[in-house]
């Protein structure tokens, strides 16, 4: 594991240490990202030293389901901080930890192609951001985000956040490999998205229904007139629980 007093991009580092041949399970972690990246477009900021912003490597194994090791380190954020703090964050599709309308963590993957065989991916960098302390909340976020330290009501150590994340995302990929079905079904018991009224804002147009089901295709949406439709990618809004 590297933690860097700062760095760029976590991910990035990352991406351009799996081009070099880094192993299954590498971790990058940064005080400070002066170039932070978010899912979708905006970059992703936070004060030095006020977030656990860490980036993990993971080999997929022929066949494996992607996406599973995005639910997997999801999974295991919502579990770590519901160990320090007593309070489990809801999970918002695709992978937002959120108490209520305020955001605690993002998740971002990105993809690495073996430049030798362009058609399989040799690697998937998987980064957090989680929010853990901060003196003053940066003022464009104050209103929408909330930390570990909020919900705990305590001082939290980044290293134990961290060590109780790896220690809850080592099983889970395990499920991963051996029985991505029971990853899936963990996955969807704990997506707050599903069953919920939503709006799905897709770049170019937008739809609303309910969320019925998430699968390794995306977010399966029941539009009003019964038909459905897959998300792979998209912004999603909590209308009210259906
Ligand atoms: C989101 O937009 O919700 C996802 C944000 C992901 C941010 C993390 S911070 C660590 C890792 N490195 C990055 O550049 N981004 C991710």
């Amino acid at each position: 594991m590297t933690w860097l007093a700062e760095t760029g991009s976590t991910n990035a580092d990352l991406v351009v240490q799996a081009r070099s041949g880094a192993p299954h399970g590498t971790v990058v972690v940064a005080d400070h990202q002066t170039a932070g990246r978010g899912r979708l477009g905006p970059t992703w900021q936070a004060p030095p030293g006020s977030a656990l912003l860490c980036s993990i490597l993971l080999h997929p194994e022929p066949g494996a389901v992607v996406h599973g090791a995005v639910w997997a380190v999801a999974l295991a954020a919502q579990s770590a901080v519901a160990a320090l703090t007593g309070v489990t964050p809801e999970l918002k599709w695709p992978n937002d930890l959120m108490i209520g309308e305020r955001k605690l963590a993002g998740v971002l993957a990105e993809g690495v192609i073996d430049p030798d065989d362009p058609l399989s991916l040799s690697g998937v960098v998987v980064g957090i951001g989680l929010n853990v302390g901060w003196a003053e909340p940066p003022p464009e976020v104050a209103a929408r985000a909330i930390t570990v330290e909020e919900l705990g009501g305590r001082v939290v150590d980044r290293r134990f956040l961290l060590a109780r994340l790896l220690a809850d995302l080592a099983p889970l990929l395990v499920l991963w490999i051996r029985d991505p079905d029971e990853l899936q079904a963990r996955y969807r018991s704990r997506l707050d998205t599903l069953g919920r009224l939503v709006r799905v804002e897709l770049g170019d147009r937008e739809l609303t229904g309910t969320a019925v089901d998430v699968t390794p295709e995306g977010l399966v949406v029941r539009l009003d007139d019964g038909t459905e439709e897959v998300v792979l990618v998209g912004d999603v809004v909590h209308l009210r629980p259906a």
